[in-house]
């Protein structure tokens, strides 16, 4: 199992305190996305992170994601520090909608608060001073203990879940086969019976329509002599 942790702090180096202790407690290669666009094809499980820079996290770690392939059924997590908590709104949901469309699977989040000299907190000195703390450290070793537990799980479940999805890929392929067997042989008993139906001399077959009309035509001839002749009977009765 190969991991990176993958992270792009500019600020004041916030993310860059939990991203180390990340990648020392998992043992991940430790890559900055800053200068250069980390090769990520070899891993299976990855964490994103950066600070927080308008609700989002910092443009480097979301084109990053962008431009990934071959991410189907890998896993992720995500870290990140900020300003303010990332509750409301969760200055995670770009991030984390990106890498769901690329079929990564999230196995944890972490944050906290970073040092924050943006625009006017510049004045008063700044907010969060000393963020990330021991106390976040602390944290972030927790979680990453916690990733790394849910990660051999993970390997265990998905390993046994794979033996179980191929056993059932199985019988669903030969049912289906089962199914065109059937759906095909009663195909050719229909089309058997539909041919016999056509030659079955037994059955009374209607007067197509021009002989219909001509019969009738023939039965009003008929009539009309049949007319004719008493009108000429009543006259020459008239006559005598
Ligand atoms: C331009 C800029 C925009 C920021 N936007 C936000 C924000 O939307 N929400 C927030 O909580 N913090 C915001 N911050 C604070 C940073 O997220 C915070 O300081 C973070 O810890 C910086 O991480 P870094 O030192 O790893 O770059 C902003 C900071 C800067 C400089």
């Amino acid at each position: 199992m190969k991991t990176a942790v993958v992270y792009a702090s500019i600020h004041h180096k916030n993310t860059e305190k939990i991203a180390k202790e990340i990648a020392k407690t998992l043992k991940a290669d430790l890559k900055n996305a800053i200068n250069t666009t980390p090769q990520l094809n070899d891993y299976d499980l990855i964490g994103f992170g950066s600070g927080i820079f308008f609700w989002k996290h910092h443009k480097k770690i979301l084109e990053l994601v962008d431009s990934l392939e071959n991410t189907e059924g890998k896993s992720a997590f995500i870290f990140s520090t900020s300003g303010l908590n990332r509750i409301r709104p969760d200055f995670h949901n770009a991030l984390r909608t990106k890498l769901r469309e690329k079929g990564f699977h999230i196995i944890g989040e972490f944050s906290c608060k970073g040092f924050d000299t943006f625009s006017f907190l510049k004045i008063i000195g700044g907010i969060n001073k000393f963020r990330p703390d021991d106390i976040d450290l602390d944290n972030v070793k927790h979680f990453s203990k916690r990733i790394l537990d849910h990660w051999k799980t993970e390997i265990e479940i998905s390993s046994s879940e794979r033996k179980y999805q191929s056993k059932i890929k199985k019988e669903q392929e030969e049912k289906q086969e089962r199914k065109q067997i059937i759906n095909k042989t009663k195909k050719t008993q229909k089309t058997k019976t539909t041919k016999k139906k056509k030659i079955n001399p037994q059955i009374k077959r209607k007067p197509p329509l021009k002989q219909k009309n001509k019969v009738k035509r023939k039965k009003s001839k008929s009539k009309k002599t049949t007319n004719s002749k008493a009108k000429k009977k009543s006259k020459t009765k008239s006559k005598k």
